[in-house]
């Protein structure tokens, strides 16, 4: 696990952001935009890493500043890339950037996801909506070191067909042989011929052995609240489901006081936690 990396502090103040360039948007649903970007700086563009799990701050000029995890895999550094949900200001006008424009950029902060411990081990990703977006830069970290990771199983689920998220990613690793993918849906259209499901109760008929396995799951909260009992039936540990939490994070560092549940701060302890560090909250979390 890795803490932010203070070579990428702007000119030692923590707050100031580095300018990255937009340099490609890909609508993912009708409220939710993938943006792929480069830090306009050549020297720390070449400098800058990350790990699967991370996050950053990102801001626009005049209207504010907004954490969202880093969603590309670090195995893949040519561009970043981000997802954004439409819901206030700052997404809003993060919505409204077109290719070119500049944002401000600060991070990489937080833990990261454990690649130590997922090493050789069969690995369950279970996502909902928009909270595939850092699973998807921990499954393709996975995918582009294939031989040292076990069995794959992939369930994602959202609201309705027109709700899933990176579909293309859906696609490749539908085709992938090595992996097990199950795509749901809540709610189904005429065209759609893949499951119909809660992703709890689909993950349930998958039912993966826990045996040598780790469980790494990220979507809505009540997703989450009613995919870890289905997990501890199928015999998974505390210790062996891992989730990376969300909240209203501002400094990004663990000095705002901003982002604590119960005795922990996201930003700084997280956002990736085992569900052994915050089942005691997590019912009435999330
Ligand atoms: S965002 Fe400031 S302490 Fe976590």
């Amino acid at each position: 696990m890795t803490v932010a990396d203070t070579r990428f502090f702007a000119q030692g103040n923590v707050y100031l952001p580095h300018i990255a360039v937009i340099e490609k948007i890909v609508e993912e649903t009708p409220g939710v935009r993938t943006f792929h970007f480069n830090l306009k700086d050549e020297k720390l563009r070449e400098e800058f890493t990350f790990a699967s799990g991370q996050f950053a701050q990102y801001s626009v000029l005049g209207v504010g500043e907004a954490p969202f995890c880093i969603s590309s895999s670090p195995t893949r550094p040519d561009h970043l890339e981000f997802a954004v949900q439409k819901v206030g200001k700052v997404t809003n006008a993060l919505h409204r950037l077109g290719v070119g424009s500049e944002i401000g950029f600060r991070g990489p902060y937080g833990n990261s996801f454990p690649l130590d411990y997922l090493k050789g081990k069969n690995l369950v990703f279970v996502g909902g909506g928009i909270g595939l977006a850092p699973l998807r830069s921990l499954i393709w970290n996975v995918l582009d070191n294939r031989d040292i990771y076990n069995k794959v199983d992939i369930v994602y689920g959202a609201r309705t067909p027109v709700d899933l998220c990176f579909k293309y990613d859906l696609e490749a690793w539908d085709k992938d042989k090595t992996v097990n993918m199950v795509t749901t849906v809540d709610r189904g259209d005429d065209s759609w011929k893949g499951k119909v499901g809660v992703v709890p109760k689909i993950l349930e008929e998958v039912a993966p052995s826990a045996r040598e396995s780790a469980a790494i799951v990220c979507g809505p909260p009540v997703m989450i609240r009613f995919t870890f009992p289905v997990l501890e039936k199928l015999g998974f540990a505390p210790e062996q489901m891992l989730t990376t939490l969300e909240k209203r994070m501002k400094c990004g560092i663990g000095k705002c006081g901003r982002c604590n549940i119960g005795n922990i701060y996201v930003c700084r302890d997280g956002p990736v936690f085992s569900y052994a560090q915050i089942k005691d909250f997590v019912s009435s979390e999330y």
